[in-house]
């Protein structure tokens, strides 16, 4: 079976970008994958984010994906800071990137061009994100589009490590991107993400969606109800795509385009399309919620298998880099 790694920001609950991005794929994968799924704690405090909440929002990450269909009975879910060989490798890799390619990093330059100070944690986020994956020597890595370039940045950080110390050591890990390759924020602008506000959470009830629907941004050229929309142009209308059957995904294209519909008939129609895809995952990170321990007992096995792959891989890492081991008395016959 291949092996298949990914990771995502303990940011609280799942939202809808995640979720059709990369989560929904997860857990298909993990009919016939290996499946590592891990909660990157160390990645997020890469930029400000709040001390007295990370804990929780670690902790409703893990319900959300246990409630999203994540099964840890097939799926090794577990919460990065419990495996302390993700920033060893870490830092083993920061010996063989170069600094110019960090730097070249799209996702780096829009977070560092935000920042007064740029601090090391931001340019190193990649060399971490390969660690993760090529710690347990993954060979697929479902991301959203955003995240390729992450990727082909670990392959050549895994190649460059093997010239140097072994030859086929690494794989280079392939990017799995969706059938939702971007989603975008309900502001029609940027990519879905819980911080910009701009998306729906897998928590929203019926009347959350709606409130986050209503105001979307639809096809910007159809401005009075009269008006003859496109739905190409239109994000709602790509939502219908994920969230609602064919025949109706047609029948918004054609109701759209003779404006026989206005944008707030074809909303309510997601509105209940995506709720009724997420009841059942409210439901459950409901009652996941008023049973922690549950979820810490899915975390605490998660960590014990991955560390017992993380170990290995770092115990062959050391060898290979020629780094002492640590022996109570020294061997001289070899
Ligand atoms: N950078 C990823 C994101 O923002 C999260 C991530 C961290 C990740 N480590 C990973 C994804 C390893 C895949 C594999 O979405």
């Amino acid at each position: 079976m291949q092996r298949v790694f990914s990771g995502i920001q303990p940011s609280g609950e799942l939202h809808l970008g995640n979720y059709l991005g990369a989560v929904r794929n997860w857990v298909r994968m993990q009919d016939d994958h290996d499946c590592f799924f891990c909660i990157v704690d160390y990645h997020a405090i890469t930029q400000d984010y709040e001390i007295d909440k990370l804990r929780s929002r670690t902790l409703d990450m893990a319900a959300s994906l246990l409630a999203a269909g994540i099964d840890p009975g097939r799926a090794v879910v577990f919460v990065q800071s419990h495996i302390p060989e993700h920033t060893e490798l870490a830092w083993v890799f920061t010996t063989v990137t170069p600094i110019g390619e960090l730097e070249r990093m799209t996702q780096f330059k829009d977070k560092a061009r935000r920042q007064e100070s740029v601090l090391a944690g931001l340019l190193n986020y990649p060399v971490l994100q390969a660690a993760d994956v090529l710690l347990y020597k993954a060979d697929m890595v479902p991301v959203g589009e955003d995240q390729v370039q992450h990727i082909e940045l670990m392959r050549e950080i895994a190649r460059k490590w093997n010239i140097r110390y072994r030859e086929g050591f690494f794989p280079e890990p392939q990017p799995a991107v969706t059938d939702a390759r971007r989603i975008i924020g309900l502001d029609g602008q940027a990519k879905m993400s819980k911080s910009l506000g701009n998306t729906i959470g897998i928590q929203d009830d019926s009347e959350g969606i709606w409130q986050r629907l209503r105001p979307a941004v639809t096809d910007p050229a159809r401005v009075k109800r009269s008006d003859p929309g496109t739905p190409d142009l239109c994000n709602i209308y790509s939502l219908h795509r994920h969230f609602s059957a064919p025949d109706t995904v047609d029948e918004v294209a054609t109701k759209c385009r003779t404006a026989a519909w206005g944008c707030l008939d074809c909303k309510r129609i997601l509105g209940d399309n995506v709720a009724t895809t997420f009841a059942p995952i409210r439901e459950r990170a409901n009652q996941l919620r008023a049973n922690p321990e549950q979820v810490l007992d899915v975390l605490h096995e998660g960590a014990t298998r991955a560390r017992a792959v993380a170990q290995d891989t770092m115990q062959q890492v050391r060898e290979l880099m020629g780094l002492m081991p640590e022996e109570r008395t020294v061997r001289r016959d070899k």
